[in-house]
């Protein structure tokens, strides 16, 4: 009786074995690749990048149809920096390489309201993962509106970022 369950163990062991050996390599590196894209999704949700750089994103709490994600968007920030637009990231990602993509998000400095400081903070893996996510959303090329030095008034509706002190 022991004898049988302990052949059945082995036997089982081994076709496990067998299973590992033959696993594709190359169905290995799409898993991972996979894997990677849904990261970055992830992150693009939970890292607030879709809040700014997707059209009404904030006002839909998130109900916004992934086609639109990370476009861009014509709705300005205007504080003292003047008045300024979230990128569309298609565009822009698709103009640089993995790497070069990590260089400069190493380094980023933007203008208000865009929190440079924590992409700065990711790590290797997830900037990587947040390409690959860019670049496997389809090419769109939204104009944004240019940026708008302060003092001259925005041509687009905008949100007026400037604290305010309480009426007395
Ligand atoms: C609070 C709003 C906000 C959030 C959140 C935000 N961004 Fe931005 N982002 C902006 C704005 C506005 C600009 C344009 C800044 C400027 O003109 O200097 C910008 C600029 C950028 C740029 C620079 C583009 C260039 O032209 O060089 C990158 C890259 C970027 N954002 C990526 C991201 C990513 C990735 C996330 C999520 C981790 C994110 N942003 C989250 C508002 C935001």
């Amino acid at each position: 009786m022991t004898r049988w369950v302990l052949i059945g163990i082995t036997a089982l062991g081994l076709s496990g074995l067998l299973a590992t050996v033959t696993l594709d390599p190359s169905e290995m590196g799409a898993a991972a690749a996979t894997d990677s894209i849904e990261r970055g999704r992830y992150l693009a949700k939970i890292g607030g990048c879709n809040d700014c750089h997707t059209p009404n994103y904030l006002e839909k709490a998130g109900n916004v149809p992934e086609d639109r994600w990370l476009i861009g968007d014509s709705l300005g920030f205007n504080g003292p920096w003047g008045t300024t637009y979230p990128t569309n990231l298609r565009q822009l990602l698709r103009t640089m390489s993995e790497d070069e993509w990590v260089k400069s998000a190493r380094t980023i400095e933007t203008r208000p309201p865009m929190p440079w400081f924590n992409l700065r903070a990711m790590t290797e893996a997830d900037l990587r993962a947040i390409h690959r996510y860019v670049l496997s959303l389809p090419a769109d090329d939204t104009p944004v509106p240019d940026y708008v030095p302060p003092g001259r008034p925005p041509k687009t509706p905008h949100i007026v970022f400037v604290p305010q002190a309480p009426k007395p």
